[in-house]
């Protein structure tokens, strides 16, 4: 059996700020570039990001500026997103700070071998307890292309509503994508919160 969220991030050197069942999270590291490489690079994961899939030097473009060292500077934090069974990074995500005490969250990518498994909505349930819990942030957002059903169906289910659709927000190849913006406020979170019997399971340490 698996030890508690708890006593698995007290054991861990690595780092997480955010442990639950089934997956932990933390900032990206350079270990990670291997296996999150693989990923980018993969079309089907890719095909709703701005970028595409990348090639091996775009990744390294784009790994090189989320482990820039000037944490303190910025508001933007890329976090690697590991399944604790095997302690391997499946993925990743991004956490902007913003003005007026929200967040804004983006660029999450899942190793498609472990899609449909709910390790993304748990992934993603995480994130939000850090941000509503940890950080006690007033408002989490996100856009996702119109068309992504998968990812909107993840965000229904961990509380976000969809508040409205922004015309060409998002740079695609030569052209623009639609997106619909998602939106959950503290208030709400802790509502759906109090329903649940498996809190304790998220752990953030922020
Ligand atoms: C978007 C993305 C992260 C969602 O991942 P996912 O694999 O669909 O998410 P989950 O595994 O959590 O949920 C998928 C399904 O598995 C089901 N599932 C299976 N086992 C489950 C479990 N133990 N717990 C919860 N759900 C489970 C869910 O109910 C869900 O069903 P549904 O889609 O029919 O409603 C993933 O598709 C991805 O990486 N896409 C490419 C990148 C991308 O588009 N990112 C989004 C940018 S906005």
């Amino acid at each position: 059996m698996l030890e508690s969220s708890r006593d698995y991030a007290k054991q861990s050197t690595q780092g997480f700020i955010g442990v639950s069942e089934r997956v932990a999270i933390r900032l990206i590291k350079k270990d990670d570039f291997p296996c999150l490489r693989r990923i980018w690079a993969d079309e089907l994961v890719m095909r709703h990001m701005t970028s595409g899939a990348l090639s091996e030097q775009q990744a390294l473009e784009k790994f090189g500026n989320m482990i820039r060292p000037n944490v303190h500077l910025r508001r933007s934090y890329p976090l690697t997103i590991l399944q604790r069974e095997g302690r391997e990074p499946i993925g990743t995500y991004s956490i902007d700070f913003e003005r007026h005490s929200g967040v804004y969250t983006h660029s999450m990518v899942i190793d498609r071998s472990r899609w449909n498994t709910g390790l993304a909505t748990e992934a993603y349930r995480l994130l939000l307890t850090f941000a509503f819990s940890g950080h006690k942030i007033n408002r989490v957002w996100t856009a996702c292309d119109i068309e992504n059903d998968s990812a909107k169906r993840m965000l229904a289910r961990v509380g976000l509503s969809k508040v409205g659709t922004i015309a060409e927000y998002a740079p695609r190849g030569d052209g623009w994508v639609d997106c619909d913006i998602y939106s959950l406020v503290a208030r709400s979170w802790n509502i759906k919160m109090a329903e649940r019997q498996d809190n304790n399971a998220f752990q953030i340490y922020p």
